[in-house]
């Protein structure tokens, strides 16, 4: 009944969204229902006899707790930007999917972005779907929580599968601060000798447009990109022209599709213990699994970004910025002191 109801709405709203079949049909009208109808209609299988979404939404105290106010916060933020900025919407199409894994004992749709946790995310979701093949998450090698047949993603759903998930499921995303998340991108992808495939596949073609007389090996190796070289590949027209950005470095406004997708639980990099918690908490799996913690010391900081960016002019800054504005809004970061260029 929900989804011809959603439907209706869908194809009345926007006149036309070709359902079925190509097309996922999700408006911001169908999402729009979710805390009411998605869970009257999802507790079918939920051991603790709630969703996470109706853990999130319909929580046992009166008063909203610190977390709860923070995330609604944050989500009313991240909906303010996307009216003021988004002037043409699209319907969601299956490709767009792709991020989003799904867990369907819990009830969870995580967006995952890499650079910001995804591989402990992407492990804690194995332990969780894993029918009790994992326990510990630390268990799991790193390239084994990345191969792709190991978790379900949405776009691999049909369509009415796809917004029944969409509606009754817990979606989540982790943000980081755009620029240190480009700088991780960069040191992890291209200053690291064991990353042939990145240095074949981007750092020779980098080299080739963006270097003057490069040497013939590193025509060949691609293996010493600098971060500037780096930087203007990314402001380069062409770039995107020819292919999406990697994911490494892809803006999550484009990996996530938080204007169309109404997330319920933005987490943030800088806060990551304690919002994973939280997720863990409302899919009632607290003691089940452990966000596992990692070494601080490790993670690229905002003095760590501020010496990447020393040698970047304010021009360059200037079209970075631009680039990562959307993440910058979206999630309520505010450009960072060390830039040289005025916004305004
Ligand atoms: C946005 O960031 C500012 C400054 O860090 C903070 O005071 C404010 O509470 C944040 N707003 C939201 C909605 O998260």
């Amino acid at each position: 009944m929900c989804v011809c109801v959603c439907v209706c709405v869908c194809v009345m709203w926007r006149g036309s969204c070709g359902w079925p079949p190509d097309e996922v049909c999700l408006s911001d009208v169908c999402v729009s229902f979710t805390a009411e109808q998605g869970t009257r209609w999802a507790g079918w299988h939920w051991k603790s006899g709630r969703s996470p979404l109706q853990m999130l939404y319909h929580g046992d105290q009166p008063e909203l707790s610190i977390p709860q106010m923070t995330h609604q916060a944050r989500r009313e933020l991240l909906e303010e930007v996307c009216r003021s900025y988004t002037r043409k919407r699209r319907v969601l199409v299956q490709e767009d999917l792709k991020h989003l894994i799904v867990d369907d004992q819990h009830g969870l749709l995580y967006c995952y972005v890499p650079k910001v946790a995804c591989t402990n995310w992407k492990r804690v979701l194995m332990v969780l779907t894993g029918g009790g093949r994992y326990s510990d998450p630390l268990q799991i090698p790193a390239n084994e929580a990345h191969v792709p047949s190991n978790l379900r993603t949405l776009s691999e759903y049909s369509p009415g599968e796809i917004n029944q998930r969409l509606r009754s499921y817990l979606k989540f995303v982790f943000v980081r601060e755009p620029f240190e998340r480009l700088v991780s991108a960069y040191r992890n992808k291209f200053t690291r000798s064991y990353n042939t495939a990145f240095h074949k596949r981007y750092g020779t073609k980098i080299v080739r447009r963006h270097r003057a007389d490069p040497r013939p090996e590193a025509l060949e190796r691609g293996d010493d990109v600098s971060f500037e070289e780096f930087v203007r590949y990314l402001a380069d027209p062409r770039t995107q022209q020819e292919e999406p950005l990697n994911e490494h470095w892809e803006r999550v406004h484009s990996l996530c599709h938080p204007c169309l997708i109404h997330y319920d639980v933005v987490g943030k990099y800088e806060t990551l213990e304690q919002d994973s918690r939280y997720v863990l908490q409302l899919a009632g799996v607290k003691h089940e699994v452990r966000f596992p913690a990692s070494a601080q010391s490790a993670r690229t900081s905002e003095d760590m970004a501020a010496r990447f960016f020393r040698n970047i002019g304010p021009l360059y800054q200037r079209k970075l910025y631009s680039l990562y504005r959307m993440d910058f809004l979206l999630f309520n970061y505010s450009a960072p002191a060390y830039l040289k260029f005025r916004l305004h």
